[in-house]
């Protein structure tokens, strides 16, 4: 009866017709510096990830899915549909200052809260710490259970110094020494056993698989032997292996809450894992070259996958080649949310700047109908002047892609696979042929003039092709020139207010330094 008036007032008000069915819900598993070799859907049995796997075998798989080659610049694409050309977040925010996502751009969980969404965060958001206003509670999520900087310990929560978890906007000291994979897990698990008539989006940020390297002893010791004897290769095997079985928890839960078959998942890493022993640490993008911190395909092309309603069942399965980029999931994800492609422009919100060449395109074709939707993906783009600072600048167009670096992280730089893979004995999901891999690194390649790669033939970037095809590199120049115009300086901590404080050993925003303190604000205006 309380449902039928429900219904009744919901009908009596405009906002739901007979017709319509129940937007999705939405979970966005994000995991963090997770290699694209990394999974088992890419080819290599090292790290076994069934659940992970499931996503893309019962959805998309997607392989030239583009983001940044860092933390903050990827997770403020995503939140805000804005290139981080235009975001100004070139590089991870530093813990302990006032830096923040521009608190004047709406974000996915704004526009979804709008379109009768419950919104929630759990995980790690690095998008800004100093004010209320910059937490995830004050963009857009009506809970959030994380942690709000980029490098922490898994248990103790320590960060730069000081304790870094919130439930809310109160400091979460009973959790210190509890694991961070186990606790988001319940959460998660927690929100999905309170049924509500409102569909949910619920943002996932794992810390898994940064350093530093702390899974269990449990799931370090499934690759025991199994990682050529190499331990930082054998740490991220573990967190990997206890991603995979959290994701799989998740899963199992909204099956038996039946929301599975209603619920819209992506799965994406935030930038491509750092290789070779470098930050300490063993992840693997084999066999692209490079990997985070770097604009080579190994730092940006990373894996994704996708599945849910309005994905047609002849795509279940499917490997998609199509480009989507991290920009793309706000625009995306609001279109699918109000079943309308053009809700977003007709709500946008009033003197906000609309969005500009690089940034999100609704990509929903590439999901629901198997066809191409984004030409260009822009991996970064500098004004003239600013050429050496952050990775350089980079554009792909087609097939094309033209690559300038500046100065970069060599440990990064080439072909490594990981300790314990023998690649002969993988099918990689790419076109590349392990013979043509070069002998030798050339560290200066790509930082003095443009190369020029076919990434689609060659996505494992061998053969720097500028010298046999100058028009294409003058194209392309000409072309990065129109993004590069628009292109912002990064963001300046003395424009952002406040810096965040310490207070009781914890990171505290500095217009709440209380740590008991919750803002409860907006549950009074609810
Ligand atoms: C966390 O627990 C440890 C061990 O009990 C303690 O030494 C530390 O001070 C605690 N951290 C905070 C921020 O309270
Ligand atoms: C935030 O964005 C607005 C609109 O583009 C701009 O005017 C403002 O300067 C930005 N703020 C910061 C701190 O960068």
């Amino acid at each position: 009866m309380a449902f039928l008036l429900a219904l009744l007032a919901l009908l009596a008000t405009g906002t739901l017709s007979w017709a319509e069915a129940k937007p999705p819900n939405i979970l966005f598993i994000l995991a963090d510096d997770l290699g694209f070799n990394d999974v088992s859907f890419h080819g290599s049995p090292q790290i076994p990830t069934p659940n992970i796997d499931e996503i893309a075998r019962t959805g998309i798989t997607l392989n030239s899915y583009y983001a940044q080659p860092v933390c903050s610049p990827t997770r403020a694409t995503i939140m805000s549909g804005r290139h981080v050309s235009h975001t100004g977040i070139y590089m991870p925010l530093m813990m302990g200052t006032a830096a923040r996502l521009n608190i004047s751009y709406s974000t996915l969980p704004q526009f979804l809260e709008k379109l009768g969404y419950d919104t929630h965060m759990v995980g790690k958001w690095h998008l800004g710490q100093n004010e209320l206003a910059a937490m995830p509670t004050g963009r857009g999520f009506a809970s959030f259970f994380g942690y709000l900087s980029g490098e922490e310990d898994y248990i103790t929560h320590q960060a730069a110094g000081a304790f870094d978890l919130f439930d809310g906007t109160r400091t979460a000291f009973e959790f210190n020494g509890t694991h961070s994979t186990g606790l988001w897990v319940s959460k998660v698990l927690n929100l999905l056993s309170k049924p509500s008539e409102k569909p949910f989006f619920i943002y996932l940020a794992f810390q898994n698989v940064h350093w530093p390297l702390e899974p269990t002893e449990e799931a370090l010791r499934r690759f025991e032997g199994k990682t050529g004897g190499d331990a930082q290769r054998q740490g991220v095997c573990g967190l990997a292996s206890m991603l995979d079985d959290a994701v799989g928890q998740v899963i199992r839960k909204l099956k038996d809450q039946r929301l599975y078959d209603d619920t819209l998942i992506v799965f994406a890493s935030d930038n491509g894992g750092p290789t070779n022993g470098f930050q300490g640490t063993w992840s693997s993008n084999y066999p692209m070259r490079g990997g985070k911190n770097t604009l080579w395909e190994g730092g940006t092309r990373v894996a994704a996958a996708i599945r849910g309603p309005g994905i047609p069942q002849e795509l279940v399965g499917s490997v998609s080649y199509h480009k989507v980029h991290a920009a793309d999931w706000l625009p995306t994800l609001v279109r699918v949310a109000a079943n309308d492609p053009k809700w977003l422009e007709r709500n946008w919100p009033q003197g906000e700047p609309v969005f500009e060449l690089g940034d999100g395109m609704d990509v929903w074709d590439t999901f629901s109908k198997g066809v191409a939707v984004r030409e260009e993906v822009l991996l970064e783009a500098h004004q003239q002047d600013e050429t050496r600072i952050a990775h350089g600048n980079s554009l792909i167009v087609g097939d094309w892609k033209i690559l300038k670096l500046s100065p970069s992280q060599q440990e990064e730089f080439g072909w490594v696979p990981p300790p314990g893979q023998n690649p002969r004995e993988v099918e990689y999901q790419l076109p590349c042929r392990l013979a043509d891999q070069p002998r030798s690194v050339d560290y200066t390649e790509c930082s003095e003039e443009f190369c020029l790669f076919n990434v689609a033939s060659d996505p494992c970037e061998y053969r720097n092709v500028a010298k046999e095809h100058p028009k294409i590199v003058a194209r392309l120049a000409e072309r990065l020139a129109e993004y590069q115009k628009t292109a912002v300086p990064a963001v300046n901590s003395k424009d952002c207010g406040c810096a965040p404080v310490m207070v009781k050993g914890a990171w505290r925003p500095c217009d709440l330094p209380d740590p008991g303190a919750a803002w409860a604000l907006r549950n009074l205006v609810v």
